[in-house]
C-alpha cells in the first residue's frame, strides 16, 4: 500500500501501535539498490509492519548539489520494496512534508561539525529534520540505517536518544559490490573509466587496515595509507580521509582502540563516501 498523506500515516501507525503491532521503519530517497533492501528485509523480519519511506528530501541538498539530477524510479522501487517483504511505503509529496508555513529546523551539534558536515554545511541539519518529522509522525519500535553514511548514522541515533522517541536505531553494515564499491545511487553518475577509478575508497580503506595490522599505530600513518592510494588515482579528488572516534566522531590521534576510517573524493560528477572500522592488529571489518 502507498500512502502520500502524512496525516492518514500518522493514524494507521497509531492504530498499529494500539494494537500492540511493532514497527520498522526504512527511510530512503529511492532508486533502491541492495543497500536498501538489506535493511528493509531486516525490518520486515523483525517487526510486525515494515514502513519504507521515500522522499527525495530537498532540505539535506545543497544549491550546487544534485538534487533535480537525483535519480528518480518510483515504480521500480515499489517492486524492490515488495520484493523485500514490506506491507507499507510512505511517499509524500514535498508540500505534505513541508506544507506552508513550516519553519522548524532539527540541529544536532558536535557531530555533525567534521567530516560531510564540514563539507556540506546545512546538510546534516537536512537530514534530522526530515528524519525527525519521520519518527514523530511513524513512532516506529525500530529504524534502520545504513553504517554507508557512517556520519549521518550517528547523527539520527544521538538526536533520536536526545530527543527521547524511544525508538530503537539500528545501525546495518555497509553492501558492497562484487569489485568492493560501495553501493550509492550516486554510482551512476560514473562513466566506465571513473566507475573502475571509484575503487580506489575502497582500496584505500584496505591499504588503512594493512596499515594498522601491527597493531598500535598514529592516526596519521592511516590517513596517509588510505589518501596515498586515492591520490595515486588521477580521477579522484580526496575530500577527506579521517579516523575518527566511532561514537563521538572526534578525530583519533593514535589508534590503541577500534577506530572508524571515514573519506569521501569526488570521481568525476559524483562525491562518494566510504569508511570502515580498522582495528589495531585486526583485519578489514567492514
Ligand atoms: P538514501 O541515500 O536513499 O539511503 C537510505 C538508507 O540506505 C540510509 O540509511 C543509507 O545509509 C542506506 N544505504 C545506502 N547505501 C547503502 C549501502 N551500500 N549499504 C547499506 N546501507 C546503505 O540516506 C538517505 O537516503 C537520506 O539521508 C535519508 C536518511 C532517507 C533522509 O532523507
Amino acid at each position: 500500500m502507498v500512502i502520500c498523506d502524512p496525516q492518514i500515516m500518522r493514524e494507521l501507525s497509531r492504530e498499529w501501535l494500539r494494537e500492540g503491532k511493532t514497527i520498522g521503519l526504512v527511510p530512503t530517497m529511492g532508486n533502491l539498490h541492495e543497500g536498501h533492501l538489506s535493511l528493509m528485509r531486516r525490518a520486515a523480519s523483525e517487526n510486525d509492519i515494515a514502513v519504507a519511506s521515500i522522499f527525495v528530501n530537498p532540505k539535506q541538498f545543497g544549491p550546487n548539489e544534485d538534487f533535480a539530477a537525483y535519480p528518480r524510479t518510483f515504480e521500480a522501487d515499489l517492486a524492490g520494496c515488495r520484493s523485500a517483504g514490506l506491507e507499507i511505503v510512505f511517499a509524500p509529496t514535498g508540500s505534505a512534508m513541508y506544507p506552508t508555513g513550516f519553519c522548524t529546523r532539527v540541529e544536532v551539534d558536535e557531530l555533525t561539525s567534521g567530516l560531510c558536515g564540514a563539507a556540506r554545511p546545512g546538510h546534516f541539519s537536512g537530514v534530522t529534520t526530515v528524519v525527525a518529522r519521520l519518527h514523530c509522525l511513524i513512532l516506529p519500535t525500530r529504524a534502520y540505517y545504513g553504517e554507508k553514511d557512517y556520519q549521518q548514522l550517528q547523527v539520527i541515533s544521538r538526536m533520536t536518544e536526545d530527543l527521547g522517541l524511544g525508538i530503537e536505531v539500528i545501525g546495518m553494515p555497509i553492501v558492497r559490490e562484487s569489485d568492493g564499491l560501495a553501493m550509492s545511487s550516486r554510482n551512476q553518475y560514473l562513466d566506465a573509466d571513473e566507475r573502475q577509478a571509484a575503487l580506489c575508497l575502497s582500496r584505500a580503506l584496505r591499504a588503512a587496515q594493512e596499515a594498522a595490522a601491527g597493531g598500535p599505530v598514529s592516526a596519521a600513518a592511516i590517513e596517509d595509507a588510505a589518501a596515498d592510494v586515492i591520490a595515486d588515482e588521477p580521477l579522484a579528488k580526496i575530500d577527506y580521509v579521517s579516523l575518527v572516534d566511532p561514537r563521538s566522531l572526534v578525530p583519533m590521534a593514535y589508534l590503541d582502540e577500534p577506530g572508524r576510517l571515514c573519506l569521501a573524493a569526488r570521481v568525476g560528477p559524483a562525491r562518494l563516501i566510504d569508511n570502515a572500522l580498522i582495528v589495531p592488529g585486526g583485519s578489514l571489518a567492514s
